[in-house]
């Protein structure tokens, strides 16, 4: 996996001063309006992987109150929360679905599916928090079908690539990318069969990798002399 630049001027804020992040798991907020098989192999890797310890799951949230993941999320004891986005205007129901969430005290925002494009309302409280998952390079293709774009166009690889999100469709800093090899996938659910578990572990790893970062920053920054 690659990280890139943009990962070393991440910080962690600490909830509350003096509270810092090494003597608990950072809270994370999961965000899904489908399936949920990111949420799940995040929810696996605070249980038994490597997230174990690192973060714990605060809430499970859906703008799409009959989501699969919402349901899957429940079932296994996650905190759940969703606000129907249908018919809303984008700005009021950002600014909801905001308040929301901090409620949860979440100190990352992870997107997993989550199908919406952010308007600041949403973005300024969480700012510079907020990660997404993407099934290919952010700077060659944005927004939905990323897999049918890879399999429509024979590509012999895709990049896996998680980034910090901004206003923009998938236009937010790099974090971390994973090449995936497609050659000799002749189907678009071998596409995604083999996208998905390169996603679910780079997702994993990053996370716990911009976590630790994050600790790191923390101590180092507090270790300064005053
Ligand atoms: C994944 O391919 C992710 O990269 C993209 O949306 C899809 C969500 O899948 N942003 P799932 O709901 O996590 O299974």
């Amino acid at each position: 996996m690659k990280l890139l630049a943009s990962f070393e001027q991440f910080r962690l804020a600490p909830l509350s001063p003096g509270e810092g992040l090494g003597v608990r798991p950072a809270r994370l907020a999961i965000l899904l309006s489908g399936r949920g098989s990111n949420m799940l192999a995040l929810l696996e890797a605070t249980k038994t992987g490597v997230l174990h310890g690192l973060a714990e799951i605060v809430v499970v949230f859906s703008n799409k109150p009959d989501a699969f993941g919402l349901e899957a999320a429940a079932a296994l004891g996650c905190p759940i929360a969703s606000l129907p986005s249908l018919g809303r205007k984008r700005e009021a129901f950002d600014a909801e679905a905001a308040a929301l969430l901090q409620q949860y005290q979440p100190e990352l925002v992870v997107l997993a599916g989550y199908m919406r494009i952010l308007s600041p309302a949403f973005i300024q409280p969480f700012a510079g928090r907020i990660i997404n998952i993407h099934p290919a390079d952010t700077h060659q293709h944005q927004g939905l079908h990323a897999y049918e774009w890879a399999f429509d166009n024979q590509l012999p690889e895709t990049k896996i690539t998680v980034h910090l999100v901004d206003e923009g469709l998938d236009t937010g800093p790099i974090l971390a990318q994973q090449i995936v090899d497609l050659r000799g996938a002749d189907t678009l659910a071998e596409v995604e069969r083999r996208g998905l578990a390169v996603e679910h572990e780079v997702y994993a790893r990053t996370l716990a990798d911009l976590i630790n970062h994050g600790r790191h920053a923390e101590r180092s920054e507090a270790s300064l002399p005053q």
